[in-house]
């Protein structure tokens, strides 16, 4: 009798024992694992500062674990690569915007859901940079085309490092204790399942980046990306083709300027409804999973909406000679304002009538829409959406802050505006994307200066997607006549 009711007791203790530890286990679980801390007061303190480093809920099922993210460049930099090249420097050899006091760039995100996460918002793409010369400190500007960022270069870089067996819990943590140190949960934690989670996460999408991976295509080098293969490939997981549709990133301000009801349409190639739709399908590719907080998405998109319709374009920072100007406007008013500012400014023209590179309309169609819209449907979030049609070239573009969009056309193929105004076999064939150094004169980036060769990445105009022919309106004003159009552009 004794013994059994000495051993109950035991087993009542042990079983309480259990029960305590897997609270415990369980809370610690939950605390590291996945609890949810607000980002810090100064992420938030300014709309400014939560467009470049706000969380928009991408932490969740895109994020990389802090530490990871912080030591990948000290144990693989020689993955970091540019047409071909290893280049020196971490992660600010891809060209992000990086602000002096930051630890992280411009555009990504640091948040804790149990642990430290760091993801993507919408500023790495959409912020840019200028300088006035090449010892100048650069000037961030929120809402333009991220032409120095090598978008393909990051999202190669992390399942380059994945496949690496090097990337295992011996070697990371080894590297993590050299420069933090984790306390023996996080330890554990790293080593057991935050590693080896990332390693398979990273590894599981590849299969979707298939097409980065192709020889037949170029690099999409710096400040360029495949929108809508990514939307294709990754939101309705369509079949591998041989479409390529390079692009610039555009500019990103002033969206009040779109009218759905005067037929203005967005994206390059009008493919979709309006600023709410664009955006929250942008959202959703960077959360790359359906929105873990429905509420919270909701209120993310709306906000980016208002911020960026109300968001001015920058002037021009440096001087114009006002009575040129003047001039220009002449000459533009007599050339360019029938498609750039008139009621077609903002809609698809026929591609036959502008005669530019086809690569990014073919990437795209009717029925990748519908597919894409039933999607985002299903997720149960409602909104005009992807244009169900077929498409039938390039928007008209607006101008506003045209100064800062350099490289031009959809596809960056023309460094500068000076450059645009001649015709196609005159542009420059080949040059150098990405380096930040301001040309007044031609008005765009330097693009051949041994810096900027050394910065940028190579865009051969006879490469697949890269053609800079077509637009060939004002080719044939007199030289005077073009350098007073290009000063009115700065005006704009
Ligand atoms: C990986 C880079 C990248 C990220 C991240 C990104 N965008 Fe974009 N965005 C682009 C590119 C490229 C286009 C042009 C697509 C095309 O037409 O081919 C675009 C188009 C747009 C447009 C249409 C502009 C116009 O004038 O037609 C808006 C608005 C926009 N993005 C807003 C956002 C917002 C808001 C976010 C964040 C939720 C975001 N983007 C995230 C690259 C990006
Ligand atoms: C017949 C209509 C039409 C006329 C006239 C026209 N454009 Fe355009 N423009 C377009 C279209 C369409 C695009 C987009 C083409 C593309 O990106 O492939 C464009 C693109 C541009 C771009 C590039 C914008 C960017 O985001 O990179 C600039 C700059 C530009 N035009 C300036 C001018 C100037 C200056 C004139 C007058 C000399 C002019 N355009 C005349 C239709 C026109």
């Amino acid at each position: 009798m004794t013994t059994s009711c000495s051993c109950k007791t035991w087993l009542k203790y042990a079983a309480l024992a259990l029960a305590a530890l897997a609270i415990i286990g369980g809370m610690i679980g939950y605390d590291r694992g996945f609890r949810q801390y607000p980002q810090p007061d100064w992420v938030t303190a300014s709309p400014e500062m939560r467009f470049k480093y706000g969380s928009i809920g991408a932490e969740n099922d895109a994020g990389v674990p802090y530490w990871i993210f912080y030591v990948l460049p000290r144990i693989f930099p020689e993955k970091l690569t540019q047409d071909g090249l290893v280049v020196p420097g971490g992660y600010a050899s891809l060209g992000v915007s990086w602000e002096q006091g930051q630890e992280l760039p411009i555009g990504f995100t640091k948040k804790t859901i149990g642990f430290a996460r760091v993801a993507n918002n919408c500023a790495v793409c959409h912020t840019t940079s200028y300088r006035e010369k090449i010892d100048s400190n650069p000037v961030f500007v929120v809402g333009g085309s991220a032409h120095t960022t090598n978008v393909e270069g990051f999202f190669r870089y992390l399942i380059d490092c994945a496949k690496d067996p090097r990337f295992n819990a011996d070697i990371l943590m080894a590297e993590i204790n050299r420069v933090t140190h984790l306390d023996w949960i996080d330890q554990l934690l790293y080593r057991f399942l935050i590693i080896p989670i990332t390693k398979k996460r990273l590894l599981e999408r590849e299969a979707q980046f298939a097409w980065i991976y192709r020889k037949d295509f170029p690099e999409w080098g710096r400040g360029r990306d495949d929108a809508m293969n990514l939307t294709k490939y990754f939101m309705i997981k369509a079949p591998m083709d041989d479409t390529f549709g390079p692009t610039d990133m555009p500019s990103v301000w002033n969206l009040k300027k779109y009218v759905w009801e005067k037929g203005h349409r967005m994206n390059y190639a009008g493919d979709s409804n309006d600023a709410y739709s664009v955006i929250m399908d942008s959202a959703l590719g960077v959360l790359g999973a359906p929105p873990a907080n429905k509420a919270d998405f909701l209120e993310q998109v709306k906000w980016l909406k208002d911020y960026l319709s109300a968001l001015p374009p920058p002037k021009y920072p440096f001087p114009i000679n006002a009575a040129r100007a003047a001039t220009g406007m002449t000459v533009f008013d007599a050339n360019c304002a029938t498609c750039h500012a008139s009621e077609k400014t903002g809609t698809p023209l026929p591609l036959a009538d502008v005669g530019t590179d086809r690569g990014r309309l073919d990437s795209w169609n009717k029925g990748a829409a519908i597919k894409a819209n039933q999607v985002v449907k299903d997720m149960g979030l409602e909104r005009k959406g992807l244009v169900e049609e077929d498409l039938i070239g390039y928007v008209a573009p607006f101008l506003d802050g045209i100064w800062l969009k350099a490289p031009y056309l959809h596809n960056g193929s023309v460094p500068t505006l000076r450059d645009l105004l001649e015709p196609a076999a005159k542009r420059p064939k080949l040059f150098w994307r990405g380096y930040d150094v301001y040309d007044q004169t031609k008005v765009g980036f330097v693009s051949d200066s041994p810096e900027a060769k050394r910065v940028g990445t190579r865009l051969d105009t006879a490469s697949k997607g890269g053609s800079n022919k077509g637009h060939e309106f004002g080719t044939s004003l007199s030289a005077s006549e073009k350098d007073a159009l290009v000063e009115y552009l700065k005006t704009l």
